[in-house]
């Protein structure tokens, strides 16, 4: 009996733990999650944020999407770039 209470309990933090969608909230904060997670989680973007200049940033959205092919358009680009930059943008 408690071996089975502590099973439960295993697979009740299970999700937590996996989950992602911790990212700062903002506008474009959908959007980045939808686009920005298809290949690798979005702490990607966490683990990098106290480095990367806003033109960094753009340039590394450019990367994913004509380096790596992230299906991503230009109007969601930009969405995805100014949210980027404001939540995570390095500051001077
Ligand atoms: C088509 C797949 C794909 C999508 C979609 C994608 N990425 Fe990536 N991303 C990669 C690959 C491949 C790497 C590099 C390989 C690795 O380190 O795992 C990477 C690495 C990164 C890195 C680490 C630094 C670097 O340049 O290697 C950051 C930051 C990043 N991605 C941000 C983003 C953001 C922001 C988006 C949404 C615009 C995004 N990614 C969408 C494939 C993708």
């Amino acid at each position: 009996m408690m071996r089975a209470l502590a099973v439960m309990g295993l697979l009740l933090a299970a999700p937590a733990m996996a989950a992602d969608g911790d990212l700062a909230a903002g506008p474009g904060q959908d959007v980045v999650a939808a686009n920005c997670g298809a290949c690798h989680t979005t702490d990607y973007i966490k683990m990098n944020s106290r480095f990367l200049a806003p033109e960094t940033w753009k340039a590394e959205v450019t990367k994913m999407r004509v380096a790596f092919g992230a299906p991503i358009d230009d109007a969601v680009a930009a969405e995805i770039t100014q949210y980027l930059i404001a939540q995570y943008g390095a500051k001077p």
